[in-house]
């Protein structure tokens, strides 16, 4: 078999989040394939990066008052931390924010331009003033032009399903600062993709690059008709790379982030002493992209017609990938069933979920559901009742003589399992892993069935039939081992620990063709316990405490329900605040009225011998007695009111929404009597 060059990418994941279980899916279906293949032989490097720019990077850095390096370097931390749990093993986990990514996106765009692909032309975008940022469609709700339906998003609305531009969106609201956006023009440059359009006809029916179910719809949707020009610029303020030729306009990140991909691959060139070019110039290196199927149409229509024009190697297959559903619904954030990475190995075993997802992955673009039950059945079954105790039922009774010289017969079970090494393969392959799996654990199966057969535990028993002993586990240690090579792109784990125990590395696909023989057998340890119950459902509880607990402290920072009860005030200009005269006052007196029931009777001293008497309703919150002396805030300039008790000449200040919670304004120590507020 001839060695390939494969270049497999898994899509970038953004930097203003944590990885979660639905990426999981992809990451670990990626790892599996690049370790498939370099088992096989293949020269394979797995190339992934964070995706660091953009408009929620750059508001997510402001509200939490730092700089976006600073955020996007802890983002980067956690998720490399979050994949190496995961034994997701990239060969470089680069950065789109990097220099080697800023010098290929001018590269790229030189190619553009000289194409004469890109055009400038003026735009009107809504733009929120008082943050001072123009709006992507998911930061702006209003009202639907069509339909009416209020609280629909920038550029499509629920109710109806129509789609808008959001200047012509109706009462627009910022979902940044919460007020009215305007409508700015600026010049935006675009890519005029039609120029490509044959190209990207011919590229995505050719059969071979995309799932036919893509390949379809492509041709269907988009490619129906003339493609529309991409808009791949943004005016300041933006966080990204500024565009050399157009200054204040920066990249879209959907530019730059699949060009990601080069950089990442470029700064491991670097660093393994090898040629770029090889790698990305060469047509004889097979280039693989993975992707979830949101993001299709960057990766079908935009990124080849990028690379075309930029003159780099297409990709041979864009492996695309359905969502996630947890219980058969969408992961849901109340129900716990949103899952971080990091929470899941607070409680279970990366191992599990890897060969999960590995059982119910196929080649199409079906959205996979992790049922709970499911998962904690299938793993307890499989990996701890089929293949794991294969080994702990037989290595113990061979640790004291090890392997026999000579393979024994076993009714041609090794040789059997052997001979469906390439069929296996090309389930591993063609990323039918659900197939893999289920002709594996046909293997462990019968497998079992010859232990069970032979009960080794029996032979021990007689000390005439050592040898007879020595030959089962030599039979039984040499399936479990075939079954462990087939399984360790899913569990890389569990290939170290048997080749600890057998004292042999699992290196190469083709040792399944060869038993071992004459070798000594470690000391069996615990390779995998049971999943429990108790701690898939501890999983789920934390994950909805987390949620609770993120709720309640947004609502705490947005401090929004009583601005929701009370919304602020027309806006008013400082000559208009300055028409209110506020003062310190002091409480010379203060009576009780019997007749009233909210109202006491105050005696306010402005300094000097100027008095004012005030009628205040706060006698449910406070007692006369305790407000002699004090100083409270009052409305000084206000025009007497006439009331049933007497005539009112003020108003002292005080917050809350009345009754028992009134809470009176007073100034710091210090002020006196009769000082104005500014
Ligand atoms: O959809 C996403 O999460 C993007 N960050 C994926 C980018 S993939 C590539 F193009 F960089
Ligand atoms: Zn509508």
């Amino acid at each position: 078999m001839a060695q390939r060059r494969i270049l497999v990418t898994a899509a970038l994941p953004y930097a203003n989040g944590h990885i979660h279980l639905g990426h999981l899916v992809e990451y670990l279906q990626t790892d599996i394939w690049v370790r498939f293949q370099k088992l096989r032989g293949h020269r394979c490097i797995y190339i992934c990066a964070d995706d660091t720019h953009g408009t929620p990077i750059m508001l997510r850095a402001r509200k939490e008052g730092r700089s976006e390096l600073d955020l996007i370097a802890e983002m980067r931390e956690a998720h490399i931390s979050d994949f190496s749990s995961f034994e997701i093993e990239f060969d470089n986990y680069g950065s789109t924010h990097s220099d080697a990514n800023r010098e290929l996106c001018a590269e790229f765009w030189s190619a553009l331009r000289e194409a004469g692909l890109v055009r400038e032309k003026s735009v009107s975008q809504l733009f929120d003033k008082q943050a001072g940022v123009f709006l992507a469609d998911r930061f702006v709700r209003g009202t639907c032009p069509k339909c009416g339906a209020a609280d629909q998003y920038g550029d499509s609305c629920d109710k109806c399903g129509s789609t808008y531009s959001p200047s012509d969106l109706k009462d627009p609201v910022s979902s940044i600062s919460g007020t009215t956006p305007e409508v700015r023009e600026a010049p935006h440059l675009f890519v005029e993709l039609e120029a490509l359009h044959d190209f990207l006809e011919e590229w995505t029916q050719a059969g071979e690059h995309l799932q036919p179910e893509i390949a379809n719809y492509l041709k269907g949707h988009f490619l129906a008709e003339p493609l529309r020009d991409w808009d791949v610029s943004r005016p300041e303020p933006y966080f990204g790379f500024e565009i050399p030729d157009s200054p204040g306009n920066y990249w879209y990140v959907w530019f730059d982030a699949p060009i990601g991909y080069l950089a990442s691959t470029r700064e491991w060139c670097e660093r393994a002493g090898e040629d770029f070019s090889d790698w990305w110039k060469n047509p004889e290196t097979e280039i693989h992209h993975f992707i979830g199927k949101d993001i299709t149409y960057f990766h079908t229509l935009f990124w080849p017609a990028m690379l075309k024009t930029a003159g780099y190697t297409l990709p041979k297959k864009i492996h695309i990938h359905g969502f996630l559903t947890v219980n058969g619904e969408k992961m849901s954030k109340s129900k716990g069933t949103f899952v971080r990475a990091s929470t899941y190995l607070e409680h279970l075993e990366p191992a599990y979920l890897r060969y999960y997802y590995a059982s119910k992955l196929g080649p199409r673009v079906d959205d996979l559901d992790m049922n709970l039950e499911e998962f904690e059945a299938k793993v307890n079954a499989d990996l701890v009742g089929k293949v794991v105790n294969l080994a702990s039922r037989t290595a113990r009774f061979a640790a004291a003589t090890g392997l026999s010289a000579a393979y024994p017969s076993d009714g041609d079970l090794f040789e059997t399992a052997a001979a469906q090494s390439e069929s296996i393969a090309e389930a591993y392959e063609t990323g039918d892993y659900n197939r893999a799996m289920r002709d594996i654990m046909v293997l462990a199966d019968r497998a079992n069935r010859y232990v069970e057969r032979n009960a080794p535990w029996e032979l021990k028993k007689d000390p005439d039939r050592a040898k007879e002993l020595q030959d089962v586990c030599t039979v039984a240690l040499n399936l479990f081992r075939q079954i462990v090579v087939y399984l360790s792109p899913v569990l890389p784990r569990l290939a170290k620990q048997t080749a600890e125990l057998l004292g042999q590395p699992i290196e190469r696909w083709n040792e399944v063709e060869t038993p071992l023989i004459g070798t000594p057998v470690g000391k069996f340890s615990r390779m995998l316990d049971r999943v429990e119950t108790k701690k898939v459902q501890a999983m789920i509880e934390a994950s909805r405490e987390e949620q609770a607990e993120s709720q309640s402290a947004n609502e705490q920072e947005a401090g929004s329900p009583t601005l929701k009860e009370e919304p602020l005030a027309a806006e008013i200009t400082i000559e208009d605040f300055a028409k209110v005269d506020l003062r310190v006052a002091r409480v010379e007196a203060a009576e009780e009225i019997p007749e009233a029931k909210k109202l006491l009777k105050l005696t306010l001293s402005l300094g000097g011998d100027e008095t004012r008497t005030v009628f205040a309703g706060i006698k449910a919150a406070y007692t006369p007695e305790s407000l002699v002396g004090r100083q409270v805030v009052m409305v000084a300039n206000l025009a007497p009111r006439k009331m049933r008790f007497g005539v009112s000449e003020g108003m002292v200040v005080a917050a809350g929404p009345g009754g028992k919670e009134v809470f009176l304004l007073s100034p710091d120590e210090g002020a006196q009597p009769g000082q104005r507020l500014h």
